[in-house]
């Protein structure tokens, strides 16, 4: 079995424990793991480097794909192990640390790390740390379930340790698409011109000298998190589906719409499952996670091809598409996430953006990260790359948050991710606001009646008004323009706003 995964000549030579492996990372060292999405990440080097750190305190710099599973992020917080952190992560002990001040983290558009990694902006990568499903006669890594930065990880890293996955499907093999950009100034166009392009290799090249280990795992992904589609989001998806089909009467779309693009979590997946019963066929998708959706829309033939990063799947969807791989091989590939979320390609397929928003605001900015402008909650992920580049960039939220303690409609938005020049289109479950070639003062009223929960709709109204009294292209009371969050930080709730609440007198005099 192993030697049909690893074909390199003499890799008997390279074989350690995980401990061993873990021995080569040093304190203060620049890392470089697999894993995007809780998909393909290294499993069991990160581990014993975490259980070594409790005995021999030591810190690195972690760099990713993007979040990885089996609590590997709290695991390794908890031994003190993270001093700086980038580009993603969703785990909730991490995300402590970090609005502790404990763990730097850096949030970055995913297209990007390794861009500044091999424009030696990051710093020297020591040693990169790769889950493989195969090894190749010439010591080619073949990834798992995810492509993320491993790639480039492997080629600049000074050194690699490969975890060999004896547990990961053989039929992964042949489903990459390994692609590097050559370096500036040399650079030529990334030939990408559809979803189903393939450009490159089925597996990451590197010279086999650089391979210091090679550890046998067994261990699987953690599945998907998400939730099934709700009353709310199922709302938020006939919305959407609505516009698509209007946007196909008026001759803005053909009935295959554009590429698809589909954030992270319960809502963009939930949305993608409502294309189902929509009527349009031929859909493709140029996106980063391929999550159930995507394969539920292979199945209904709906969709014809996907391309990704990463593969994210429900237990049961996993246990449906993993032994089955071999059925969608000619309608799938996953590719480094710098292409797979690459600005230029991501402008000429004209990718239809579909995002999830914290808040956002009169005016259509929106905030992915910060809640009340502050605390860190997952990252901006891919969503930047997408809905700056997309040829229709569409944010969808609930209208609530907390039971509706929280507006996701807000006067200001406390953090901007997505400023109002990147955003088209928003849709809550009340409604969808169609804010291309609209003017500030033009957006804030249709937001305001399509999209925020009624609770909220007469204090947003009176904000806007008394804002629009004072004048200026984007009107605001900048003094009561997070007076919401402060309310929130203060109260626990924005419901002094509500139309169930009371407003301060503070308000009604500006
Ligand atoms: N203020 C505070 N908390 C808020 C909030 C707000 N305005 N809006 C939502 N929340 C909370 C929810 O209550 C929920 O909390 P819980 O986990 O304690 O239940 C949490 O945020 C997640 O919201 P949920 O409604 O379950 O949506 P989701 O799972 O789809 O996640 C994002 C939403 C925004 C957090 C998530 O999509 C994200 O991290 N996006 C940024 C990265 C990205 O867009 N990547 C896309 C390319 S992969």
């Amino acid at each position: 079995m192993s030697e049909q995964r690893c074909r390199l000549p003499g890799w008997r030579n390279k074989l350690m424990s995980a401990a061993q492996a873990a021995e080569l990372i040093d304190d203060g060292m620049i890392v470089g793991m697999s894993g995007f999405t809780r998909a393909g990440e290294a499993k069991a080097v990160p581990l014993a480097l975490a259980e070594r750190a409790h005995s021999t305190p030591l810190s690195i710099t972690l760099m990713t794909g993007a979040s990885l599973g089996n609590d590997i992020d709290a695991k390794l917080t908890e031994a003190g192990v993270l001093a700086r952190r980038m580009p993603f992560q969703v785990d909730t002990t991490l995300r402590r640390a970090i609005n502790r001040g404990e763990v730097m983290f850096i949030d970055q558009h995913l297209s990007e790390t390794v861009e500044l990694l091999r424009n030696k902006q990051l710093g020297n990568l020591d040693i990169a740390v790769i889950e493989a499903c195969a090894i190749t006669e010439e010591g080619g890594i073949v990834p798992t379930a995810s492509v993320g930065n491993s790639a480039s990880f492997a080629i600049l890293a000074e050194r690699v340790i490969i975890e060999l996955n004896l547990n990961s499907p053989m039929a992964l093999e042949g489903l990459h698409d390994i692609y590097i950009p050559q370096m500036r100034p040399k650079r030529t166009p990334i030939p990408i011109t559809a979803p189903n392009s393939r450009i490159g290799l089925p597996y990451i090249p590197i010279d086999p000298a650089k391979i210091a280990a090679i550890v046998l795992t067994d261990g699987y992904d953690s599945p998907s998190n998400c939730k099934p589609a709700d009353p709310d989001t199922q709302r938020i998806a006939d919305h959407l589906i609505e516009f698509f089909v209007s946007e196909v009467a008026q001759g803005r779309l053909s009935n295959s719409l554009l590429p698809l693009q589909a954030g992270i979590g319960t809502m963009a997946n939930a949305v993608m499952e409502g294309l189902l019963s929509a009527p349009f066929e031929g859909l493709t998708m140029y996106s980063e996670v391929l999550q159930d959706s995507t394969f539920a829309l292979l199945d209904s033939g709906k969709m014809s091809f996907a391309s990704g990063s990463s593969i994210t799947l429900t237990e049961e969807c996993g246990a449906r598409v993993w032994a089955n791989l071999d059925a969608y091989r000619d309608r799938l590939v996953l590719r480094p996430q710098e292409l797979s979320n690459h600005p230029g390609v991501v402008r000429r397929l004209g990718v239809i953006a579909v995002n999830t928003a914290l808040e956002i605001d009169i005016y259509g900015n929106v905030n992915s990260t910060h809640v009340c402008g502050t605390r860190m909650m997952n990252g901006i992920g891919g969503s930047g790359d997408f809905a700056r580049n997309g040829q229709l960039s569409i944010f969808i939220t609930k209208a609530l948050a907390k039971d509706g303690d929280i507006s996701s409609l807000v006067p200001f938005a406390s953090h901007v991710d997505h400023c109002e020049h990147d955003v088209d289109i928003i849709v809550t479950e009340h409604g969808l606001a169609d804010l291309r070639g609209l003017a500030p003062r033009e957006r804030a009223p249709l937001l305001i009646d399509n999209c925020a929960d009624p609770l909220y709709r007469d204090a947003l109204r009176d904000y806007f008004e008394r804002a629009c009294a004072r004048g200026g292209q984007t009107p605001h009371c900048l003094e009561q323009a997070l007076a919401w969050h402060q309310a929130l930080e203060r109260d626990g709730s924005m419901r002094v706003f509500s139309s169930a609440g009371r407003k301060p007198d503070s308000i009604d005099k500006n």
